[in-house]
């Protein structure tokens, strides 16, 4: 970034508050943000004049604000596919993870818990042959279903289109058009879906009565994908069996109900936290960056309805 811009980084691994964000952006014409910098309305109201340019470092892009951003004519690009194969990878980790109670047993070692092996110690419930239900099938869905053949599972997904015949085919996948009835139906399921108006709490307490109580929930997405609330209760309560979580409402607080819980798996945003899919998406912030100053249309520009 500095060999090719005049550019300020903010260089602590740490967010900045959004005054001191809006007080850096003062001079720039280029904003890059990342997940946990809330671009919001005010935020975009208090840029310069001369920012034209939001180039996200990530796929998901519910942290801006694009109606306001479109409003004052600024382009938003994003970083989606390069992280698609890490994400899918750390979902099938949770959709293992989960069932077979991977968290609780190596916590039990760390504690000097183990007393030997024994014939029920921490028995969990068998991951081949049964029903994974996938919740949003683009690129990272897709990948998951890839996966998820090779352990086993019958792939089934919910999704705003139903996939072209020849990917359904390709990944042996079923569609459902109604969410609640394919929730009833699958013994394990992944949310996949982009955060926005249509998926806050998509899974809320109503949808996780419906799912089975042996059944298993994995959110490598957004959190607020599911009512957080909601879902404590439900695994406190044994409605479903457990789940495996990588993200969540109010980033990094985690709902206090679910700390206490040894059925919930609680990672901290780590899907695209390899080596290879976060330099790709830095190279990817780059080229968006380059192909706009250079006067063409970035490849990664978030459309706005
Ligand atoms: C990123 C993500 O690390 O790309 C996304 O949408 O959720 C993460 O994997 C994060 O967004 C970086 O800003």
């Amino acid at each position: 970034m500095q060999q090719l811009f005049t550019a300020e980084l903010n260089a602590e691994d740490t967010p900045l508050s959004k005054d001191a964000l809006c007080e850096r952006a003062q001079d720039k014409t280029i904003l890059v943000p990342t997940v946990t910098d809330t671009i919001d309305a005010e935020v975009i109201e208090r840029l310069p004049a001369g920012l034209r340019l939001i180039a996200n470092f990530g796929a998901g892009t519910d942290h801006i604000d694009l109606a306001a951003a479109k409003a004052r004519g600024i382009t938003v690009t994003n970083t989606p596919g390069v992280l698609a194969e890490d994400t899918a990878d750390m979902t099938m980790a949770l959709l293992l993870a989960a069932p077979r109670r991977m968290a609780e047993a190596a916590q039990m070692v760390r504690n000097n818990a183990w007393n030997g092996w024994a014939p029920t110690q921490l028995m969990g419930r068998r991951v081949s042959g049964k029903k994974l239900g996938i919740v949003g099938m683009g690129r990272i869905g897709q990948a998951v279903a890839r996966r998820a053949a090779g352990f086993g599972l019958s792939i089934h997904y919910h999704n705003r289109h139903q996939l072209h015949a020849s990917v359904e085919e390709e990944l042996k996948a079923t569609y459902w058009d109604a969410l609640d009835d394919m929730l009833q139906e699958v013994d394990l399921v992944s949310l996949n879906c982009p955060y926005n108006k249509q998926t806050h709490h998509l899974i809320d307490a109503k949808r996780l009565a419906r799912m089975k109580d042996t059944a298993y929930l994995v959110n490598t997405s957004r959190g607020a994908v599911i009512d957080e609330a909601a879902l404590a209760k439900a695994l406190a309560e044994g409605w479903i069996a457990g789940a495996g979580l990588d993200v969540y409402e109010q980033e990094p607080k985690i709902h206090e109900g679910l700390m206490g819980l040894q059925n919930v798996v609680l990672l901290p945003h780590i899907s695209s936290a390899t080596i290879e899919s976060r330099t790709a998406m830095g190279e990817k912030v780059l080229i968006n960056i380059k192909s706009f100053v250079d006067g063409h249309n970035p490849p990664d520009r978030v459309l706005i309805d």
